[in-house]
């Protein structure tokens, strides 16, 4: 069988009792099942790739509620955690979707419909044998790039300077990207910032958008 090579390999870990419950009660009603469905927005729409425990996500969303989130992420555990401060911060502008955010990408986003696409700290998968795990890509520019509005922002962050110079290098190279000065929204300190930081890893943010 021919499987394609995914950036992330499932090690769900622990859930808690409280991640189990909020995948059960919760999820119907933020989550949105996988499907070839396009998800239809009348306000911006942002897509966030691998949201991890959901932190960030939520304060970007409390800070913009004028703008629309969907959170793709495969981790159980982090997926329940962001239904649980979804519910806590009573926030009506966040949708999760618990699968690969590529598949979400192609299947489940409109061409030209995202104010922006989120992607902070993706797997960094530092070892050279696992580089062809690493998300950003020329292929997944481009997906990226056809699936922005024009004008609409691909924001990415790292702390993995080999992986920054080729995100920078893939971008560039992705004819209808240009470099942005900013986001839509600034970021917080994500949680695996936080720990990069404490390894002392310098923290690289890239905004490109998509050319009118
Ligand atoms: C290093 S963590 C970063 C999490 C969070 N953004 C942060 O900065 O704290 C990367 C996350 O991306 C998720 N991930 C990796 N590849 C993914 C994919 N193709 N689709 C959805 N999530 C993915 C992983 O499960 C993990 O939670």
């Amino acid at each position: 069988m021919n499987r394609p090579i995914r950036s992330y390999v499932l090690r769900q870990g622990r859930t808690t009792p409280a991640q189990t419950r909020a995948l059960e009660q919760l999820y119907p009603k933020y989550g949105i099942a996988f499907s070839d469905q396009k998800i239809i927005s009348a306000r911006p729409l942002v897509l966030e790739i691998g949201s991890g425990m959901g932190e960030t996500t939520v304060e970007i969303a409390k800070a913009h509620p004028e703008v629309d989130f969907i959170a793709a992420e495969v981790h159980g555990p982090g997926v329940g955690s962001l239904l649980n401060r979804i519910e806590a911060g009573r926030l009506a502008n966040v949708r999760v979707v618990r699968h690969d955010a590529v598949d979400v990408l192609e299947h489940m986003v409109a061409d030209g419909s995202l104010a922006a696409i989120h992607l902070f700290f993706p797997d960094p998968w530092p070892k050279k044998r696992h580089h062809k795990r690493r998300l950003v890509q020329p292929a997944f520019a481009a997906l990226a790039a056809r699936k922005l509005a024009p004008g609409g922002i691909l924001h990415a962050a790292t702390d993995w300077p080999d992986y920054a110079d080729r995100m920078q290098e893939v971008f560039s190279r992705e004819a209808s990207l240009e470099k942005a000065d900013s986001g839509l929204a600034e970021k917080p300190v994500t949680k695996f910032e936080a720990r990069g930081k404490r390894l002392g890893h310098p923290i690289r943010e890239l905004f490109y958008k998509r050319r009118p």
